[in-house]
This record gives C-alpha cells, structure tokens and sequence, in this order.
C-alpha cells in the first residue's frame, strides 16, 4: 500500500521543502520506494536541496501541458537509492489544477511506497490536493505566530475532511526553553492540537546539507531526527531524539 503524505504549514520559512527532503532522504535509506512531489510552482527548491540543480530535464509543469508522461518528469536522486523527485514548474503562473496533480500521485501509487508533496501558500488548488492526502504534516517552529497560524490551518483542514494531520515541531534549538519569546513543546501541541509526529532540531547541518544539495551526514542531530519520523511512519515506537535543556 502506498500513502500520500502532503506537508504543509500555516506560514512561510517553516520548513517544508526542508522536511520534506529529509524526511524523503530517511525513508529511501530505509529501503522505501519515495517519490517527492514539489508544487511550490516558480519557486522551486528541492532541486538544490536534493543535489539535483540542472540534471532535472522535465518538471510537472511539462507533464501539466501533456508534452511528456508523469514517469519522464521523475528525476532520481544521485546520493540514495530509491528517491526520487518532480520539480516544480519554473512558471509562477501556471494554475495548479487539483484533479491533474492528484491524478499524477495516484498513477505513481505504483510505482513508490511513499509520495511526499510539499505544499505551498494557502489557497483552494492546495487545500484540493491536501484533502486527497492520507497524511497531513504540519510543520510549525516553536514561535507563536507560526504556532497560531499552524492551529489555524489545522483546523480549517480538519473541517474540509483532512482529519489525519501529524505535527513536527522544528527549529528547536537545546536552550530554547531559556528563550521567553518561544513557546514550549506542550504549548505548541496543545494549541495546534493534533498529534505530534517528530522534533526537529534547528541544526546548521541541516541549513548548510539543504544548500548544497547534500545528504545529512547520518549521525548528526538533524539525520537521527528525520530517521525517527520515519520511523514512526512506519509504525515504530521511537522516543524523541532531541534533548531540550
Ligand atoms: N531544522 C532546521 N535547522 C536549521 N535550518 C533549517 C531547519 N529547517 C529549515 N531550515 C532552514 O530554514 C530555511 C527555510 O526552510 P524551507 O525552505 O525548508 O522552508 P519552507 O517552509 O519550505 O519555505 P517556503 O515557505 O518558502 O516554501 C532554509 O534556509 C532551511 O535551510
Ligand atoms: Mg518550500
């Protein structure tokens, strides 16, 4: 059986295409066939994060114009076995039509165990595309805007029948409890109120690897993170993987 996973969150910069990447990178390494599908259309980024850059020659926007078949879109990841990704269209201005993208997720049901497609803004195309997902995973940061709008949006997906979300909570830097500004780990669940999935460091390795489109050396903070989500995707009972001071 595969799953569609869409990740999303209620505001920008929170790390989507981050975990994303990541979280696709932990579940090929484990053997799991996993498609990442980027609809961040005209801007796009998991090329660079995933080491791809220019080696992409087809995007969905190519297949969304019937020039090519979905499979040609798919472009494989050098630094793992079993990754593969479809680019977002360079075209900020091509409509994202729901019924066409999922349409692609489910002919490629297939061909991978794992579909993750990171979600961009909010709007009714997205939230389409979101409703047809197994999954929903929010990522929030521990700030309290990002945490309100996550809640926000949460409950609006909810509403619109998109009843199984999961929470990561990233950017959690060792200290930040220290910091009076940020909310707590509790405070973040019990406000965005769904289940919480995983915990993510803020780790430099992480900003640096997604930049140049490297893996994450596997014993950093960062890897044993996203290997503990997927983990826990796969049905494991694994304890949080980050030590908050
Ligand atoms: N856990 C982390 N530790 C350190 N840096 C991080 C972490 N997660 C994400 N970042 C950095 O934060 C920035 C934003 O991340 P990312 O692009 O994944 O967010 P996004 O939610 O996809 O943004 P957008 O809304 O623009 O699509 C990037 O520079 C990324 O490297
Ligand atoms: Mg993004």
């Amino acid at each position: 059986m595969s799953q569609i996973i869409a990740v999303t969150a209620g505001k920008g910069g929170t790390g989507k295409s981050t975990t994303s990447a990541n979280l696709a990178h932990a579940l090929a390494s484990m053997g799991k066939r996993t498609l990442v599908v980027e609809l961040d259309f005209g801007l796009r980024c998991l090329d660079i994060m995933l080491g791809i850059r220019d080696k992409a020659k087809h995007d969905i926007g190519d297949y969304l114009e019937g020039t090519i078949d979905i499979l040609s879109a798919t472009t494989k990841v050098e630094f793992v076995d079993n990754l593969y990704l479809v680019c977002a269209t360079k075209n900020p201005f091509m409509d994202i039509n729901p019924e066409k993208v999922m349409g692609v997720c489910e002919e490629m049901r297939e061909h991978f165990e794992f579909i993750i497609i990171d979600t961009a803004g909010v709007g009714s195309s997205v939230f389409s595309v979101i409703k047809a997902a197994e999954l929903v995973l929010m990522v929030s940061t521990p700030d309290p805007v990002c945490v309100r709008d996550s809640a926000m949006l949460s409950d609006f997906l909810y509403v619109k029948n998109s009843t199984n979300q999961k929470l990561i909570i990233n950017k959690v830097h060792s200290t930040f409890k220290d910091d009076n500004a940020l909310y707590d780990l509790d405070e973040v669940m019990d406000t965005v109120g769904i289940p919480l999935l995983g915990v993510v460091p803020e780790d430099n390795t992480i900003r640096v690897c997604g930049a140049k489109g490297l893996p994450l050396p596997p014993n950093c903070d960062g890897a044993k993170a996203y290997k503990a989500i997927a983990k826990r995707l796969l049905g494991e009972d694994v304890p949080l993987t980050i030590n908050i001071n």
